[in-house]
């Protein structure tokens, strides 16, 4: 009885939940901004989610309700639907959409999520909200998709109902995502590789800026029109589908061809982070910690200067984190403009690291971050009793 989330649904619903689901969220340890353009990312799963408990209702009604947010809206089933403003519950019914777009008949829900991700610092609760619920329909309509077919529905609904243009490294993640594993996936053919976490003496520690995310749609999808111009100009010689189709040598060879500074950059960053990505993979299988921190300090550097999705919270972090040589290495992690930062940090100094970081941003940013010690935990799945939640 984790959160009483049964007990909850029982007081709302006057019945017993049926059927309980968990999708988490994410970390990405290395590969930003790199999944839209067709290159090698190494995102994680963590234990933190969102818990779904459902019955299906004979009311022709789908009513959302969360323990996260007041609105408790109610949609009457119909034959297609439209996102509602900005409501949370857009997420599972953009997934209701797709579904029934596809010719499948969802009748009547009676829905409780819970999700113990802090909302909108880039751990994905988004994707975890539309993979969970995309996994219970299927489940409970026998919609037969695999789970390759529900992160691209997910991943569908994120881009068309909801209008993030993100690529598919987040949904992938929640749904694929195995205890102690990082995923090592290229984005563009979609195979993957599970390799393990291997942190050896270090544990990952997720640092939230608690800096309010604002805009972040906007400018997320200027980045991709920015790597599309790019590409654009890189094809005036070259044959490529994705910027990640070429590597650094090849970049400095033909970067001339992009005349904008601005977009040069970007460009230039989503190719070196593709780099880095097979070299932290090496390194990360080698146990090379103290390499694969290197590596995320690169990375980091590169979203601030090159790719400026960084800001003075997260920066402040990492600025941190260098001075501390109990961490191997930190990054910002996601989207970026706010957020979370990532670091590697030696797994018996993680409380004074935690305090002196917390003094430090405090010192710097005017209030405190908040510091986790994360596990990486499974993907989607059922919760077999949903006395376990
Ligand atoms: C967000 C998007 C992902 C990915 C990251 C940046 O999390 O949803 O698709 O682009 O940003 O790496």
């Amino acid at each position: 009885m984790k959160h009483q989330l049964t007990q909850k649904f029982n007081d709302i619903y006057s019945k017993e939940a049926r059927h309980a689901y968990f999708s988490p969220g994410r970390v990405n340890l290395i590969g930003e901004h790199i999944d839209y353009n067709g290159g090698l990312v190494m995102p994680c799963a963590i234990t933190f989610g969102t818990y779904l408990l459902i019955n299906p209702n004979e009311d022709n009604v789908f009513r959302f309700r969360s323990l996260n947010f007041d609105e408790n809206p109610e949609v009457a089933v119909q034959a297609g639907y439209k996102k509602d403003g900005d409501g949370w519950y857009n997420f599972p019914l953009g997934v209701i959409e797709h579904f029934t777009k596809d010719g499948h008949q969802i009748t009547g829900l009676d829905m409780l999520f819970f999700g113990d991700i802090p909302i909108g610092a880039g751990l994905s609760s988004s994707a975890s909200i539309e993979v969970v619920m995309a996994y219970a329909l299927n489940d409970l309509f026998d919609a037969g998709y695999t789970k390759l077919e529900l992160v691209k529905i997910a991943k569908s609904v994120e881009n068309n109902f909801i209008g993030m243009n993100c690529g598919i490294m987040d949904q992938f993640a929640v749904a694929f995502g195995e205890k102690d594993k990082a995923i090592v996936l290229n984005c563009d053919t979609l195979k993957y590789d599970i390799v393990p976490s291997n942190l050896g003496n270090y544990v990952l520690a997720i640092i939230n800026t608690n800096k309010s995310r604002k805009l972040v749609e906007s400018k997320y999808n200027e980045r991709v029109e920015e790597c599309q111009a790019a590409l654009k100009e890189l094809n005036k010689a070259l044959s490529i589908n994705y910027l990640c189709d070429i590597d650094t040598a090849t970049f400095n060879q033909h970067k001339n061809l992009i005349a904008d500074d601005t977009i040069r950059k970007r460009a230039q960053h989503v190719v070196e982070e593709n780099d880095r990505v097979k070299l932290a993979a090496g390194a990360l299988a080698a146990n090379n910690l103290a390499g694969f921190g290197e590596l995320m300090y690169a990375s980091h550097d590169s979203l601030r200067d090159l790719y400026e999705v960084s800001g003075k919270e997260l920066d402040a972090v990492v600025e941190y984190a260098k001075t501390n040589p109990n961490v191997a290495g930190a990054r910002m992690t996601g989207a970026g403009f706010g957020g979370c930062a990532i670091a590697l940090v030696k797994k018996d100094e993680f409380d004074s690291f935690s305090k002196e970081l917390a003094a430090y941003y405090t010192d710097k940013i005017g209030y405190a971050p908040s510091v986790y010690q994360s596990l990486i935990g499974d993907g989607v799945g059922t919760l077999l009793a949903t006395s376990e939640v």
